[in-house]
């Protein structure tokens, strides 16, 4: 890490079977190339107590404000004891998910009220957003198709078209609200095309 450089908070954002997690990986690489300190985490999880809310929160059943509560309160645990110490000592941050994740599965995909969502969010990291969230878009038929072939579905995962067409539409509202924040990255191509505008997203901000 360079002099005096702030530690980095990163997050990717995008309805399952967009392929967060090949890009996450590429992206720590590059910024460990040139020495910098990087976490890779995830939401819901990224610590121990954490984690054991994401086995609930991915398969038992429950009502929307519940399950909004269950991933605010492990944000809440993961904020404090891993991801603000860490921006604390200047290092970076890639997490796999984060609030933007809340409001477009919750908000949009479950159609609940914003606004407490919003309170939530108050609360829970205040002042603390990400400094920059690659949003991989691509249509919800298209990720169905991805996931089909790659793994076993958890709850979220066996919801319908409709379902990830709302959660699209959630992330869209929230990058309209936050265009310097959040990159949208066309994720409906070959995966060296995807990882050229996050390439080209970093280099526009010097980094
Ligand atoms: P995901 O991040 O896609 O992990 P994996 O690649 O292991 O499936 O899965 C997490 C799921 O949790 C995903 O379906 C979205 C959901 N989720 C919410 O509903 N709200 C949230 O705030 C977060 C962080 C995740």
């Amino acid at each position: 890490m360079g002099p005096g450089r702030a530690g980095r908070f990163i997050t990717f954002e995008g309805i399952d079977g967009a392929g967060k997690s090949t890009h996450l990986d590429a992206l720590a690489q590059r910024l460990r190339a040139d020495g910098t300190t990087v976490h890779c985490t995830r939401e819901p999880g990224g610590t121990p107590l954490a984690e054991r809310l994401r086995e609930r929160v991915l398969s038992d059943p429950m009502d929307a404000l519940t399950e909004a509560l269950l991933v605010f309160a492990a944000r809440r645990d993961h904020v404090v004891t891993l991801i603000e110490p860490a921006l604390a000592r200047g290092e970076t941050v890639v997490c796999d998910r984060f609030t933007d994740a809340t409001f477009a599965y919750q908000g949009g995909g479950r159609g609940f009220d914003a606004a407490v969502l919003a309170q939530l969010e108050a609360w829970v990291h205040g002042a603390l957003q990400p400094d920059l969230t690659l949003w991989l878009d691509l249509p919800a038929e298209e990720a169905a198709r991805r996931r089909a072939a790659a793994r076993a579905a958890d709850r979220f995962e066996r919801e319908d078209l409709a379902f990830f067409e709302r959660v699209r539409a959630g992330y869209a509202a929230r990058q309209a609200a936050a265009p310097q924040r959040i990159v949208r990255i066309e994720s409906d191509r070959p995966r060296e095309q995807v990882w050229a505008q996050i390439e080209a997203t970093l280099e526009a901000r010097g980094w």
